[in-house]
């Protein structure tokens, strides 16, 4: 299986993308999580990095775009891939097709999330994530709050630099402007979905397969 998530901030992908990568076995490569591991442990990319992402906007084009390149050709990547955060403008989108190409890729989906505004402000003021192993939770939805340990591993539970009200405004407007065009380039080519996020993790998570299926039944 190779699928796209894509749609705005805070509309679920990192949440759906851990789910199936889990039941169906394949990894998930979410270009948010790649730049946070790399701000962590402090490389020249995570220093240039974090000074964008702390301001809502996009990391350059060809710098992401190598990374994407470098892990669909490792072979942890030869089953299939859930792609979470990438492609996110239009040149990113031209660039994955060649990539595509070249690696003999002909069948992939994109699954686009759609949530309301208000509810997407409302998950990321109350979204943590755990610093060891990138969970993601909500304070409103379970029983968490920052700088406790993660159910699952023990690590601390914090929140996003860029999930600060003015930093997801820019996120969302950022979005809007260079990424949500993309969503057209998908159509055109027949492997456009789109699923409501409105609805429960577990009923977006069904959706998402029952989508799959009869996409892959025609
Ligand atoms: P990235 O980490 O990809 O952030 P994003 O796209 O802004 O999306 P989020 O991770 O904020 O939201 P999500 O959709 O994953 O939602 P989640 O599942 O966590 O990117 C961060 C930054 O890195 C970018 O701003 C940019 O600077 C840079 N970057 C990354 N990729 C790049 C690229 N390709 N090019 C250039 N720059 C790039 O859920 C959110 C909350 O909602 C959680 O609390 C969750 O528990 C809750 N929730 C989820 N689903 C539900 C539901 N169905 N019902 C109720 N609550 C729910
Ligand atoms: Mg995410």
């Amino acid at each position: 299986m190779r699928l796209l998530l894509f749609g705005p901030p805070g509309v679920g992908k990192g949440t759906q993308a851990k789910l199936l990568a889990n039941e169906f076995q394949i990894p998930h490569v979410s270009t948010g999580d790649l730049l946070r591991a790399a701000v962590a442990e402090g490389t020249d990319l995570g220093r240039k990095a974090k000074v964008i992402m702390d301001a809502g906007k996009l990391v350059p084009d060809d710098v992401m775009i190598g990374i994407v390149r470098d892990v669909l050709n490792s072979p942890k990547a030869k089953k299939g891939f859930i792609l979470d955060g990438f492609p996110r403008t239009l040149n990113q989108a031209r660039a994955l097709t060649q990539i595509f190409g070249e690696l003999g890729i002909r069948t992939y989906q994109v699954l686009n999330i759609e949530v309301d505004n208000e509810e997407i402000i409302q998950r990321l003021s109350s979204r943590l994530m755990c610093r060891n192993d990138g969970k993601i939770y909500n304070t409103e939805t379970e029983n968490v709050v920052a700088g406790s340990p993660c159910p699952d591993c023990g690590g601390v539970l914090y929140q996003r630099d860029d999930d600060k009200p003015e930093t997801v405004r820019r996120r969302l407007e950022v979005y809007h402007t260079l990424t949500s065009p993309v969503l057209k380039y998908y159509e055109d080519l027949g492997v456009e979905h789109t699923v409501n996020g409105m609805d429960s993790v577990e009923d977006v998570n069904l959706n998402i397969k029952r989508i799959l299926q009869s996409a892959e039944a025609q």
